[in-house]
């Protein structure tokens, strides 16, 4: 039977007469999978209604912070108890220092953490400090790897793979863009020729280590490790952003798991439990030269907003007390299993943890974005639409990586399976 998706589409018209595109973030708009956007109705758990009634399993959880699921009980009842004594204050409250202290109790090492309300901001503030403390102007960032939506962060690689950047989206001025130098992942000789060439003006080398924003291209340690070398032989600073990859696979950040130490990291998603928060965290040396106590400037009327924190608070708390990440390591294990036994060649996933990529191609997982296989991309599109119909709600690109909760199960995961291997069976064989 035909999903009906009457309510979505005219909500979706209506919106297009209102908003941009009539969506507030691009990719929701489902461009590259054809079709129009399900509207969200409710929510709870792995599961969510949509506007006409049907019922999905949702794969995308806010793109990543929802890692208790939907409307998690502790979570909800902190953010209503929160709300009930003030939705902000703009001003000085307890919960910041609860919050910096839970936070920060993940990391021994480092002691400060500014708090804002959205990851493009942290990245932001990141570099922006880096370049106070250093007295640099130029940062290093890498193809493939998203930061945000900053200035300096909308770039792509010029003529040459390792070079000053150009402007990714119209409205950065080309002076600004190159400000950013850009490099391939996992490629030590491009990352030495840019410290050949500019090492004394290198603020800061930005990187996700773990990148999951244009499918997940898992790093080889080696190749951290240099830019930590490199980064610490020159006088630049080693950013790591951790927005995806805080807290999401251990309660803590990626960078213990390889053990590389970054000077500066930034955080966002989890750390608000579905409510704006990103974060800066360094040690005092860095992070002290932000106003007020130095030069490097930032703020933000919602800062430290105590609903958000709140939030992000109570769900750091039930990651401590409960420890999903075994459970969900599980779970992403079962479901490639699950494609693995099925014996069809395009049934592929690279993972880590509970992010899931989808890859549908033989061949090694890439490591870097020139690498991604075209076929496999336009494969995704082509499954899309019959994942949906059957209830499974994926971010509707095939760039963007699945996440698991500690409200999937393992029928959830076996269903998601089962339904992709039919839908390859049907549309790609
Ligand atoms: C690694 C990374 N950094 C920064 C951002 C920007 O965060 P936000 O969307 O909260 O501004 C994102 C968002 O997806 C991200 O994945």
């Amino acid at each position: 039977m035909k999903r009906n998706s009457k309510n979505s589409e005219a909500l979706f018209f209506k919106a297009s007469n209102l908003i941009p595109g009539g969506v507030n973030s691009p990719v929701r708009s489902f461009q590259q999978v054809g079709g129009r956007p399900v509207y969200f109705e409710k929510a709870s758990g792995a599961e969510f209604v949509d506007a006409d009634g049907n019922q999905y399993t949702d794969y995308c959880q806010s793109w990543g912070p929802l890692i208790l699921g939907h409307a998690r009980l502790e979570v909800v009842e902190a953010v209503q108890k929160a709300a009930r004594s003030g939705l902000s204050f703009g001003a000085c409250h307890r919960g910041e220092i609860e919050f910096a202290e839970l936070v920060l109790s993940a990391f021994p090492g480092f002691n400060r953490i500014r708090v804002m309300s959205s990851g493009t901001e942290a990245v932001m503030t990141a570099l922006r400090l880096a370049r106070g403390v250093t007295g640099r102007d130029l940062v290093v960032k890498f193809i493939g790897g998203y930061h945000g939506h900053s200035d300096g962060m909308l770039v792509k690689a010029g003529s040459g793979l390792a070079t000053q950047a150009v402007a990714s989206s119209h409205g950065i001025p080309g002076t600004i863009a190159k400000t950013t130098l850009v490099a391939p992942l996992d490629d030590e000789e491009a990352v030495y020729a840019l410290f050949d060439k500019f090492g004394e003006r290198i603020a800061a080398v930005v990187i996700e280590p773990l990148p999951a924003n244009n499918g997940l291209l898992i790093q080889r340690n080696n190749f951290l490790q240099l830019l930590r070398e490199l980064s610490a032989k020159h006088g630049s600073l080693l950013i790591f952003d951790e927005v995806i990859s805080g807290f999401r696979l251990h309660f803590g950040a990626y960078w213990q798991m390889i053990d590389v130490v970054p000077d500066l990291f930034t955080l966002g998603k989890i750390i608000g439990g579905g409510m704006p928060v990103g974060a800066v965290v360094g040690t005092e040396r860095i992070l002290d030269n932000l106003a007020p106590l130095g030069k490097v400037y930032q703020a933000g009327t919602l800062s430290g907003n105590p609903v958000a924190l709140a939030a992000g608070r109570a769900t750091l708390e039930v990651l401590l007390k409960d420890s999903p990440y075994e459970y969900l390591e599980k779970l992403g294990r079962r479901f490639v299993n699950r494609l693995q036994e099925s014996g069809l060649p395009y049934a592929r996933a690279q993972l880590l943890g509970s992010i899931i990529w989808l890859y549908l191609d033989k061949g090694e997982f890439p490591r870097q974005s020139s690498d991604i296989s075209n076929p496999a991309m336009k494969r995704f599109v082509q499954i899309y639409g019959g994942l949906l119909e059957r209830g499974q709600y994926l971010p509707p690109s095939s760039y963007e990586v699945l996440f698991l909760s500690s409200a999937h199960t393992s029928e959830n995961v076996d269903i998601l399976a089962n339904t992709l291997v039919d839908q390859i069976k049907e549309k790609l064989s």
